[in-house]
């Protein structure tokens, strides 16, 4: 099936998140899943069940934690946060990476179903193979979380926190539109080269399915060309320039490849579509290994998540932006459900319509990515102590 825009549109816009444990619906423009009049635990939102108010300490509880691969950036910091506020508030956690390989994620979330976790925070690898380990969290009465990444073909996810995937796709688009001009070539044409995130990874099809509603026009008019032929025919063949496992060497081959076979008569690339950072660290490699250069003919690069590496890129032009998404606010958010979750309140989301993972539509707390530019590093990153200056050599 395709994916439209109206599919992915969303309802209520997340407010920022303030402190997470005190943070309350009016504040944040949440909506609750309503309470259970006859107990007042949390009822089921949109088919969801809940396990109830747990009587047990707060240092009796455990909360598993399952994270895709410490190989990337992103997921330590998501980690690290969430089990600071966890520990914080007193529970017990079991924090796991899974090497980016869904069977030992499995076998991880077994053993923390076994020791008795009363919440699984999921951030999933591949996110349609968790079936029968989520029946066994069921039947355990553990809540499930799915984390960042929606966990498909399983009515055994309670919620869903994430960023507006979609709205990470289109910010790339739009700033690729906005700044096309910019980067073209003395003749006027525009030399465009796509690439898609891990095939596996639910949020892929969502990113580059927001980019290729604001790009794809262009390529179709004619003012965007793709020497390498690699632009999907349709959107739903966007698997075909899927980088598995999201791996930056892969990304770096891939480029390399189209730079040596399409681009050796002296073309250059003018703008490269890269869901992430590292992607686009891997195709930062590639450009400055076939000899670019930033100020003069270094291409428009997009990227998602901040990471250290390219947000020094940036400032040395060697990255045009990053989607931001503050991990931080999706850990307080989190955290946040799960006290609520333990305590059998209301759990709060703000959208119970767009996320439908082919057997159910999961209740799902969305928070708004931004862009970050070179300009924007100090007042967005460093002001907000997600990185120090001098992390960043500022
Ligand atoms: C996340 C991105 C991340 C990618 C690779 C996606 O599911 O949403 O933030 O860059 O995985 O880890």
């Amino acid at each position: 099936m395709a994916i439209t825009r109206r599919h992915l549109l969303l309802g209520t816009v997340a407010a920022s998140a303030v402190g997470v444990l005190t943070a309350c619906s009016e504040e944040r423009g949440g909506t609750t899943a309503p309470a259970d009049p006859t107990t007042g635990a949390a009822s089921p939102a949109e088919g969801t069940e809940t396990t109830g108010a747990t009587e047990a300490p707060a240092e009796d509880v455990l909360i598993g934690i399952a994270m895709p691969t410490k190989s990337l950036e992103r997921w330590n910091r998501d980690g690290a946060h969430l089990e600071a506020l966890l520990k914080e508030r007193g529970y017990r956690t079991s924090l796991q990476y899974a090497d980016n390989k869904q069977d030992q994620q499995n076998n991880q979330l077994q053993n923390m179903i076994n020791d008795g976790a009363k919440v699984l925070v999921i951030a999933s690898i591949d996110g349609t193979a968790l079936g029968p380990v989520l029946q066994q969290a069921k039947d355990a009465g553990t809540s499930v979380i799915a984390y960042d990444r929606l966990i498909n073909g399983s009515e055994h996810v309670d919620y869903y926190a994430t960023f507006d995937n979609y709205k990470v796709g289109e910010l790339q688009g739009q700033y690729i539109l906005d700044h096309k001009d910019d980067f073209k070539n003395e003749d006027g044409s525009i030399n465009l080269e796509p690439f898609a995130g891990s095939p596996d990874d639910n949020n892929a099809k969502f990113f580059f399915a927001g980019a290729w509603d604001k790009v794809s026009p262009l390529v179709e008019s004619g003012e965007f060309t793709v020497p390498s032929g690699k632009a999907p025919a349709s959107e739903d063949e966007w698997t075909n320039i899927g980088i598995p496992a999201w791996k930056s060497d892969t990304a770096q081959a891939e480029m390399e490849n189209r730079l040596n076979s399409f681009y050796a008569d002296g073309k250059k690339v003018n703008i490269v579509l890269s869901p992430n950072d590292s992607l686009a660290l891997g195709i930062q490699q590639a450009l400055d290994g076939a000899g670019y250069t930033p100020g003069e003919d270094w291409p428009l690069v997009t990227g998602q998540d901040a990471d250290l590496a390219n947000v020094k890129n940036m400032l040395q032009d060697k990255q045009a932006m990053t989607v931001w998404k503050d991990t931080r606010k999706l850990g307080d958010q989190v955290a946040a459900m799960i006290v609520q979750v333990i305590d059998g309140d209301e759990v709060e989301v703000n959208d119970t319509e767009t996320y439908d993972n082919g057997v159910k539509v999961v209740p799902t707390y969305l928070l708004e990515p931004e862009v970050v530019t070179k300009d924007a590093v100090e007042e967005k990153l460093v002001e907000s102590e997600f990185y120090s200056a001098s992390d960043l050599g500022l």
